[in-house]
């Protein structure tokens, strides 16, 4: 088993600086170390080039930063795509979430129907004509359906990424008005903190599990830290209240280690400026650690 670690560091799909500074953090947090435990080999291919372009502003398609969004993105889309090719299990360090763009198309095509799992308190699932806000990293998961600016539903040269039934939503309790409506319209899968409270996270997971593997050939996790309460993960840009606790997070990534449904995952939203002595991070990787395989006894 063969792990390759990629750093994603952009910040250009909202607005607050330093979570560029994701993969970083989480590389302090002791990744390589931790995994290497976990996998025959780990190869660190450090950060996609971002650089630090200006950011454009562009007040008219209420779409912040799209052109260096979409360039960049193409750019994870092409190493993930080689760390495939070479029988790696490609790990993505973010990043605010824009970059699953650029995942997701490194990763879909290996795939006839991949199936993704998204962690997460907001549904990120707006387009330039219901976003409140014009941040990108509040549209991956639409774009990866096909719903979009051209630039970002084509990245990687194809599109859509996912078919919107192979998709599940945990942990949501933030959504817009046109992400319920998209929701409702596409069918898609959400388990919101009501139906985590009320089930419990095994039953919860397992469903999700059952649902997902009937279908598909391969799952694609994609984890906001946002999706943990701000409690246990106080890092990030957009923290809502009322989230998914670290013991629940850790018993969910057990169940997919056990599942072994996960073909790829990348964790995002990581931002130690706003963060507590790097505490996310550090979850972040304890995450990681379950998601893998790591075992007490
Ligand atoms: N729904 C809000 C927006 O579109 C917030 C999105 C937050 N997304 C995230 N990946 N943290 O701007
Ligand atoms: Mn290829
Ligand atoms: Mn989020
Ligand atoms: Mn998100």
């Amino acid at each position: 088993k063969k792990l390759a670690i990629i750093g994603m560091p952009m910040d250009l799909g909202q607005m607050r600086r330093g979570v560029d500074m994701g993969p970083s953090a989480i590389r302090y947090a002791g990744v390589t170390e931790r995994l290497k435990e976990l996998f025959d080999e780990v190869h660190d291919k450090g950060d996609i080039a971002v650089g630090r372009p200006e950011v454009e502003v562009d007040p008219v398609s209420n779409l912040r930063n799209l052109n260096l969004i979409a360039e960049k993105t193409e750019l994870l889309a092409n190493e993930v795509d080689k760390a495939i090719e070479d029988k790696a299990f490609p790990l993505v360090l973010g990043g605010d979430h824009s970059i699953a763009i650029g995942t997701l198309a490194g990763v879909a095509k290996h795939y006839k129907n991949l199936g993704v799992i998204w962690y997460d308190a907001h549904g990120d699932l707006n387009t330039a004509e219901t976003s409140p806000t014009g941040n990108i990293h509040g549209m991956p998961l639409a774009v990866s359906i096909g719903l979009g600016h051209p630039l970002l539903t084509n990245v990687g040269g194809y599109g859509p990424k996912v078919k919107a039934e192979n998709i599940v939503i945990i942990g949501a309790r933030s959504l817009d008005d046109g992400e319920r409506e998209l929701i409702k319209k596409h069918g898609i899968k959400v388990y919101t903190m009501h139906e985590i409270d009320r089930l419990g996270m095994t039953k919860v997971m397992e469903e999700a599990i059952e649902y997902l593997s009937e279908k598909t050939d391969g799952v694609h996790l994609s984890l906001d830290l946002d999706g943990l309460d701000p409690h246990d993960a106080p890092g990030v840009g957009t923290p809502v209240i009322g989230g998914i606790s670290y013991r629940e997070s850790h018993l969910a990534m057990e169940m997919l280690a056990e599942s072994g449904i996960i073909t790829s995952a990348e964790f995002v939203e990581v931002n130690p400026i706003l963060d507590d002595k790097n505490k996310t991070a550090s979850v972040a990787v304890a995450l990681m650690g379950s998601l893998f395989g790591e075992k007490l006894l």
